[in-house]
């Protein structure tokens, strides 16, 4: 294997970016230039399936068409905006980013790659991507998809839950990047989604299968290895959806330990409500690394002064459905709200 490495491996580099002339997806992101719009593609399709998350990025791009606009919005409505693709924590830091530059880099997204690291929830992947797309930086933006190709490549057994699995694959790709880098990290990105995917790749039609270890060895499937899988934390939340002629109460979320400023119900009630507990449901409902089981307890608020007590005695939003759709909500929630509605319309 060591061999190999020692030898001329630019052609790899090479041979990717003329598959990728020709076979490059055509996605809206790629008509640009525009550091703004590169950045926010690579923050949503971080997380999102590019087929899932388009529509987002295209809502949140006609909304929000550059910095000064994203900046000066109201971060509710950021949210708002940023609703079905979850990790809201990342909306909140692009808000914040563009504050940045508006601040600290007078409105100019800055070119370097150093800088671009600086900015709130901009990692080495997204840094690498935008420099190299936008302003021609020679980083490799190392991500899954590059552990999967590269350790497939040269049948290489590094653990990518390693915690230098990341400065491992970077140095790997070094030996194969051609001067567009910017190209390479797209094509690198196209070829991971397309070809050389998780499961089934599709070896017959890769452009480098001349070049691949594994592919030569027969064990593609062997790759990349995994040592340490992270196992998902079980939680259980209790809400309390209290309600009345249509009306319900909700708070936003401050704590960043999940769903950090979105809507919520009430967490807790006093004793005078529990006789109006008529019911509850559990749901169950999975986040990265936690399992979280909700029960959701229907408080239905037979009495108006008990009503009113409540809400003088707290200082929760009255809500109705209709206003909720102006409001993000957990996945759960939301559903919960959405059943309510359809109930409440019945009655
Ligand atoms: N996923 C994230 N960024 C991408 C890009 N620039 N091209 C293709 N897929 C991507």
């Amino acid at each position: 294997m060591e061999n190999i490495k020692n030898s001329d491996l630019k052609p790899i580099g090479s041979k990717l970016l003329s598959w990728y002339r020709i076979n490059a997806r055509d996605l809206p992101f790629r008509q640009t230039k525009d550091p703004y719009k590169i950045w926010i593609c690579e923050i949503v399709f971080q997380q999102t399936r590019i087929n899932q998350g388009l529509n987002h990025y295209n809502n949140f791009i006609a909304r929000f068409p550059d910095v000064k606009t994203l900046a000066e919005a109201d971060e509710n409505e950021v949210l708002l905006y940023w609703k079905g693709l979850g990790y809201y924590s990342r909306a909140i830091n692009v808000h914040k980013a563009s504050q940045q530059i508006m601040n600290d880099y007078h409105g100019i997204f800055p070119h370097e790659y150093e800088e671009i690291l600086k900015l709130k929830g901009v990692g080495k992947y997204t840094a690498a991507a935008v420099s190299s797309i936008c302003f021609n930086g020679k980083i490799p933006a190392v991500d899954g998809n590059f552990y999967r190709v590269l350790s497939r490549i040269f049948a290489d057994d590094f653990d990518i839950s390693n915690s230098r699995a990341f400065n491992y694959f970077s140095e790997l790709a070094h030996l194969i990047l051609p001067d567009n880098v910017g190209d390479f990290n797209q094509a690198m990105m196209d070829l991971g989604s397309e070809i050389c995917k998780p499961k089934n790749p599709l070896c017959g039609e890769c452009p480098l299968n001349n070049d691949c270890l594994a592919f030569s060895l027969n064990k593609v499937s062997e790759f990349p290895v995994k040592a340490k899988k992270t196992k998902a934390k079980d939680l259980e939340l209790k809400y309390y959806f209290v309600h009345r002629n249509g009306q319900f109460l909700i708070q936003q979320r401050k704590d960043d330990f999940i769903w950090k400023k979105l809507f919520e119900f009430v967490p807790e009630i006093s004793d005078k409500l529990v006789a109006f507990i008529v019911g509850v449901k559990t749901v169950s409902h999975k986040l990265t690394h936690k399992n979280l089981s909700i029960e959701i307890y229907n408080v239905e608020v037979d009495s108006e002064e008990i009503w009113q007590s409540f809400i003088a005695e707290n200082n929760f939003i009255i809500t109705n459905v209709m206003d909720s759709h102006e409001r993000s909500f957990p996945k759960p929630l939301e559903n919960y709200i959405q059943n309510y509605d359809a109930a409440y319309r019945i009655l």
